[in-house]
Order: structure tokens, then C-alpha cells, then sequence
């Protein structure tokens, strides 16, 4: 089927001119004073997740707009032909199917295969956390990309439905500093070690986990098929590794997609089987509403929507993701592999280089910590960076007083940002700390904040294995839908596979020191950092 690209559609036209008449001066406060049901009309329900989307420079008129714009792509053909398994992934000739690992057994594509891998990898998870027969208690999860920025995000987002006797470490950089100091604290008879590479040829993957081998050979360890377990697409290579004990997936589930199968062992082994059906659960309602809502109330859709409007039409760069939850501190981390590796991209699906941007650059970090931080840019800073809070109502703790704070904290960031402050209302308040050297409109200026700064706020009654699972499907779906409108594989990784390609280049003129045929810096940066 043949898809129109954004640009080629009349919506884009029509939001061109919409933005020149009202996207450019929309000003949220005045949009607030303007519309007292601004917020209800512009706040959503999806399984686990609310979404305030009132404090963006959007109105119903531009949502309007930006769903014809998802219509004119033809986005719900996308979306079913990602859904019904056609090979999407056109470059890599792949279907795309993250979404069967989490559909319950009989009800997605490939249900044979894929619960005949999470059943005995949830019992297997089983038997290690039984810690008195396993007589394990440190798992090291050896992998890198989709292999470890999900596990390493669920894990400690879910450490309060976790085994106590069970302790997760990760592993994944390639600088030998990484495994050295994890295994500094390990003894061999309490150690599991899963390697988990979708490839099985990820040098940094592959050289920690000869390295790991090593250590617990020469510390005395004993049974390595006991004490290795592989997650992995390439079992012939897992084998040759010397690995018995191996979970497999499959070419149509991409790494940074992954988490849901074999990758999600440690997340298995923290929480246990019942915990990871309901992951997967919270995922799989994700995925029945991102198929079946209709686009206005679609969450993935309108997230999706949002973001192109921002990267196309406002030519913001960058946005920062702010959880208001110690244990989605690396959400940000894990959302760049996912939002930047499939939208990181500069020619279509027919490879023909795009007239407009795609996708920005996605950073952030647990608030309040970021308040102390960064957040002075998104306030004051020459850049405009939309922010998306996400707050949780109920924390897994009993310190109340501490949670009010934080809440507080999150709900202040929202409105500060949107409201600013002007001159005259700095002019207005007293400001104890100041110099009393400086006159008070040079005080002013410094003072004012411009505002305007929209935000998105994505709130979850608590963070639980199941609305965890909503909330990563939510991010999924929405990349999807912004790869669909830009008209991007949004499933490939070129750049990436020819940095690693190089690195294999480079490798053995470290050794040689021969720098015949490289630029004078890269010769030049060889030969100082040989040894
Ligand atoms: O970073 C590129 C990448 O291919 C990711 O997409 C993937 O998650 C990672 O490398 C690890 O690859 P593998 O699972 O094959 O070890």
C-alpha cells in the first residue's frame, strides 16, 4: 500500500497556515483565561494512564487539524498492517511484532511460539528465586541497548514488588570498568549471569560476557551451564558459548523493542511470574486501545501527533522527559534508545532525504533532582523545550509528608512554565535575596520568566507492574505514530551498525599502531592512546 508522507497531504498545507495564524502566538495563558473547559477538553484517559495535554500550544481547532494530518497518512492502515505482522521494516525485509510477546496465549500472532518461550522462562525465574534451593542471590544481566536500558529501567521502577533476597546488577558498557566493579562484590555459588543479545555478536556483550566467564573460573566457580543463562535470537551461538539454558526470540521483535520476552528475564527474576503477566497485561491494554480508540481519544496517537507538531511546525529540538519518581529515573535514558534509534532518521522508506526534521532530542531526569539542575534552562533559557511530568498519586512508600512535596513540586514546575512570570509582576514582588546594589528593573528583567513553556503532564495511580507496562507501550505506539506520519523505518539502526562496523576496523591498528589510510586526527588520537 502506498502511504502519502506528512508533507505530501493537504493537512500539512492547512497546518501550515494554522501555525502562521495561531500556532506561532498562542499564548497558554491567555488560552486558559479564554477557555474555562480548556482543561477537561484537552485531557485523556487510556488504561493506567491520564494525560493533561492542556498546557501545550494546541486547541481543539489544531488537534483537528493534526488528526486530518494522521487520516491524510493513512496512520490506521500503518498501524494494522504493524498489528498484523507485514514486514514494516521494509529495509530489513521484518515484520514488526513486539506486541504478540505480551498478547495473552491464543489471542496475538505467533502465540505458539511466544509462550512457549515465556512459560518455561517464567518458571525457570521461578526455580532461582525458590533462593534457599537456587542458592542464588545476585543476578548480572550482561547486555547492551534493548538488552539493558529496559530491564535496567523496570527493575528498579519495580523494586517494591521485588524479592529481597535477590539482588540485580547490569552490565552493558563495553569499558571494562563496568564488569570490574560489579563483580568486585560477587562470589561465584550466588551468582547468575544472563547474557542477553539478540545477535549474540555485540562485541561489548560478548567480551564482558567471556570476561565474566573468566572471573568465575578462576574464583572457583563451578557448573557454568548452571550459572549462565542465555536471551537471546542466535541459540546456535549462545551454545557454542558454552550456554544450555537458552530463551530465545525472534528476527520480528527489534532489540530496543525486546523487553517483553527473553530480554525481560531479569526483570522476571526481580518480580516474579505473576508480576511479569501482569507487565505484560498493562502492555497488552496499551496496545487494545492504541488498535481500537478512536484517533481524538487515541493516547499514543495524540502524543504522536503532538510531537510532530512541535518538531515540524514550532522547530523545537529537543524535549525533556521528568518523572516525579525515583524509580523511573531511567525512563530518560531508556525513551533516547527508543525515541532516537527509531526516529533518529533522515530519509523515508523509499530513501528519499526529507525536507523537515524528525525526531528531537530526548533527555531528562527524575524530578526534583532536575529542579536543582536544568531546570533553570527550561525556565529562563533562550530555547524553548517542551516538558513531560509524570507523576504517580500513590507512592510505594509511607512517607507521606515526602510524596506531598513532590507532588507539590511537579504540579509548581507544570504551572510556572506555562504561566512565567511578567516584568511587571517581578517589578511587583519583593525580592529578599537580591542585591540591594542593583536597581529594580535591571531586577526585573532577570527576574521575569517569559513562560508559555508547554508541558505535558502523564499521571499513573501508582507505578505498578501493570500501569509500568501501559506507560512503555504508550511511549512505543507513540514513536510509531510519528514514524508513520515522517514516513521513516522507524525499526532500523544503519548508523549505529556502521559505527560498530568501524570500531571492528579500528580495533586491531590499536594494536598494530598502523594508521596507513585514516584522517591526521583519528591517526593522531591512535597513536597517543596506545599502550
Ligand atoms: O545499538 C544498536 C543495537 O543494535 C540495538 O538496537 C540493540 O538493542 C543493541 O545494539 C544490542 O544488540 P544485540 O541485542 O544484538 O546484542
Amino acid at each position: 500500500m502506498k502511504f502519502l508522507r506528512c508533507d505530501e497531504t493537504a493537512a500539512w498545507a492547512a497546518l501550515q497556515g494554522h501555525y502562521e495564524a495561531h500556532g506561532r502566538d498562542f499564548y497558554l495563558r491567555e488560552a486558559f483565561a479564554r477557555d474555562a473547559g480548556r482543561a477537561a477538553a484537552l485531557s485523556f484517559e487510556a488504561p493506567e494512564v491520564f494525560a493533561d495535554l492542556s498546557k501545550n500550544r494546541i486547541d481543539t481547532a489544531t488537534l483537528k487539524l493534526l488528526l486530518d494530518l494522521a487520516r491524510d497518512c493513512g496512520l490506521e492502515a500503518h498501524r494494522d498492517a504493524m498489528l498484523s505482522g507485514q514486514a514494516i521494516n521494509g529495509t530489513e525485509g521484518r515484520a514488526v511484532l513486539h506486541t504478540a510477546l505480551r498478547a495473552p496465549r491464543g489471542q496475538g500472532l505467533f502465540s505458539d511460539e511466544v509462550h512457549g518461550v515465556l512459560e518455561p522462562m517464567l518458571a525457570y525465574a521461578e526455580g532461582v528465586r525458590n533462593t534457599v534451593a537456587s542458592g542464588i542471590h545476585h543476578i548480572v544481566n550482561i547486555g547492551i541497548g534493548g538488552c539493558d536500558l529496559g530491564p535496567q529501567l523496570v527493575v528498579p521502577a519495580l523494586d517494591a514488588f521485588s524479592h529481597r533476597g535477590l539482588t540485580l546488577h547490569f552490565v552493558s558498557n563495553g569499558d571494562g570498568h563496568d564488569l570490574t566493579r560489579v563483580l568486585r562484590r560477587l562470589n561465584p555459588a550466588e551468582t547468575l549471569f544472563i547474557v542477553a543479545s539478540k545477535s549474540f555478536t555485540t562485541p561489548e556483550t560478548l567480551a564482558n560476557a567471556q570476561a565474566a566467564r573468566d572471573w568465575f573460573v578462576a574464583q572457583g566457580g563451578r557448573d557454568v551451564p548452571r550459572h549462565f543463562v542465555a536471551a537471546t535470537a542466535n541459540a546456535e551461538a549462545a551454545a557454542r558459548f558454552g550456554i544450555a539454558t537458552i530463551f530465545g526470540f525472534w528476527d520480528w521483535v527489534s532489540g530496543r523493542y525486546s523487553l517483553w520476552g527473553a530480554i525481560g528475564l531479569a526483570v522476571a527474576l526481580a518480580i516474579g511470574a505473576e508480576n511479569f503477566r501482569a507487565f505484560l497485561a498493562g502492555a497488552y491494554a496499551m496496545d487494545r486501545h492504541f488498535a481500537a480508540a478512536p484517533l481524538e481519544r487515541n493516547l499514543p496517537v495524540l502524543l504522536g501527533l503532538l510531537d510532530v507538531w512541535y518538531r515540524n511546525f514550532h522547530g523545537f529540538t529537543s524535549r525533556a522527559v521528568v518523572p516525579y519518581h525515583q524509580g523511573l529515573a531511567s525512563l530518560p535514558a531508556y525513551l533516547q534508545q527508543l525515541e532516537m534509534e527509531s526516529s533518529g532518521k533522515r530519509v523515508d522508506l523509499a530513501g528519499q532525504a526529507l525536507p523537515f526534521a524528525t525526531g528531537p532530542v530526548v533527555w531528562g531526569g527524575p524530578g526534583t533532582n532536575g529542579q536543582h539542575a536544568y531546570f533553570q534552562m527550561l525556565h529562563q533559557g533562550s530555547d524553548v523545550i517542551p516538558v513531560e511530568f509524570i507523576a504517580v498519586k500513590t507512592p510505594a512508600h509511607a512517607l507521606a509528608g515526602q510524596h506531598s512535596q513532590l507532588l507539590a513540586n511537579c504540579l509548581a514546575q507544570s504551572r510556572a512554565l506555562m504561566f512565567g512570570k511578567t516584568y511587571d509582576e517581578a517589578l511587583a514582588e519583593a525580592a529578599p535575596s537580591a542585591s540591594q546594589r542593583i536597581d529594580a528593573r535591571t531586577l526585573a528583567a532577570h527576574r521575569s520568566c517569559p513562560g508559555n513553556r508547554p508541558s505535558t503532564t502523564l499521571v499513573l495511580d501508582a507505578l505498578t507492574p501493570r500501569s509500568l507496562g501501559a506507560l512503555i507501550a504508550l511511549y512505543e505506539h507513540r514513536v510509531f505514530v510519528c514514524g508513520a506520519l515522517w514516513g521513516i523505518n522507524s525499526f532500523d539502526q544503519w548508523g549505529v551498525e556502521w559505527g560498530k562496523a568501524l570500531a571492528h576496523q579500528l580495533l586491531p591498528r590499536l594494536a598494530s599502531g598502523d594508521t596507513a589510510g585514516f584522517d591526521a586526527s583519528t591517526a593522531q588520537l591512535l597513536r597517543r592512546l596506545r599502550r
